[in-house]
């Protein structure tokens, strides 16, 4: 599963290619950048100041988000209950040999990573850190009910590359641990994944691109089960989905994907899918796609 390629990404910030899904793990524009503005800069982290939180780091990856999350919490000195799921170690083993990686964060965010590599595992004052590692289908069972995140990020590869992590069954086990208040999120704008989330009861928001363009309407989503709109504040990275957004939504992309115990093979998902967009009487994409003059490049589906 992990052959992995080397990318340097615009920002000079470096990543990785998988040949196995034949995808990046992040935005040739920058993987420091992305994970900055989808999800750090998203979780408006300064509500947590002195404060502490449960977060839940789904496809750990290079460790990208969670060391961007530690960074900024060190800072602020707040207490952070950390689980990463991570089917592979070989990205992390990777971080831990890139300096230019490891010099992007506070000392202590390496000392926290070796941890993790050799004992699955981390604890201080502050901090209390756990990797599980293998299929996050399996792994998301053994984290009690009782824990409820403030954060849930999902860094999964695109959906229809690794399908298994955006079905409504994975989808609806990771929100059970949502905190009322606590916000998923995820670099994905899918309609499916969109419309699935918001089949189990949550809104959701976009994340605001830095710049707006046809290709760039968006950069991911937020989503949050109990979340008045009026508190929604200019400075918030995120906002109401679009009209555009919304009719998305209503097209044959947003036929969820479905893995209905839990460990239904990447094509067998994506054959169930297929199936039921040509059986379905919704819109499709591509009328919504012209109707807004857009690229096929532009839509994540
Ligand atoms: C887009 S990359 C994640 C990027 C990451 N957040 C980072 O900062 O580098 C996707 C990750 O998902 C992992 N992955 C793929 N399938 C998985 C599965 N079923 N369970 C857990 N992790 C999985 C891959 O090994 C890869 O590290």
């Amino acid at each position: 599963m992990s052959q992995l390629i080397e990318v340097l990404t615009k920002d000079g910030s470096y990543s990785l290619r998988s040949a196995f899904f034949q995808e990046n793990f992040h935005s040739l524009f920058g993987a420091l950048e992305e994970t900055k503005s989808k999800f750090t800069a998203t979780s408006n982290l300064q509500r947590f100041k002195g404060k502490s939180l449960n977060v839940l780091d789904i496809c750990f990856g290079l460790g990208y988000n969670s060391a961007s999350l530690l960074d900024e919490l060190i800072k602020q000195k707040s207490y952070l209950n950390l689980y990463a799921l991570e089917i592979d170690k070989k990205p992390l083993e990777y971080s831990l040999r890139n300096e230019s990686f490891l010099k992007l964060w506070a000392p202590k965010v390496r000392t926290i990573f070796e941890s993790l590599y050799r004992k699955d595992y981390f604890e201080d004052q502050f901090f209390k850190c756990s990797v599980l590692w293998g299929d996050a289908r399996e792994k998301i069972k053994i984290i009690p009910s009782s824990i409820k995140f403030d954060l849930i990020y999902l860094d999964g590869f695109s959906p229809q590359k690794c399908p298994e992590l955006w079905t409504i069954e994975f989808l609806s086990k990771v929100t059970e641990n949502l905190n009322s208040q606590g916000y998923l999120i995820t670099y994905s704008s899918s309609a499916a994944v969109r419309k699935t989330l918001r089949n189990l009861g949550l809104e959701i928001f976009t994340i605001k691109p830095s710049f707006k363009n046809r290709t760039f309407w968006s950069q991911g989503t937020v989503a949050i089960s109990k979340f008045d709109k009026n508190e929604l504040k200019s400075n918030f990275n995120f906002e109401k989905l679009s009209l555009m957004e919304e009719e998305h939504l209503f097209t044959k992309a947003g036929i969820p994907y479905r893995d209905q115990n839990l460990n239904s093979s990447k094509d067998d998902i994506i054959k169930q899918r297929l199936k039921e967009q040509s059986l379905s009487n919704l819109e499709p994409t591509k009328k919504w796609r012209e109707k807004w003059k857009m690229t096929k490049l532009s839509v994540k589906s």
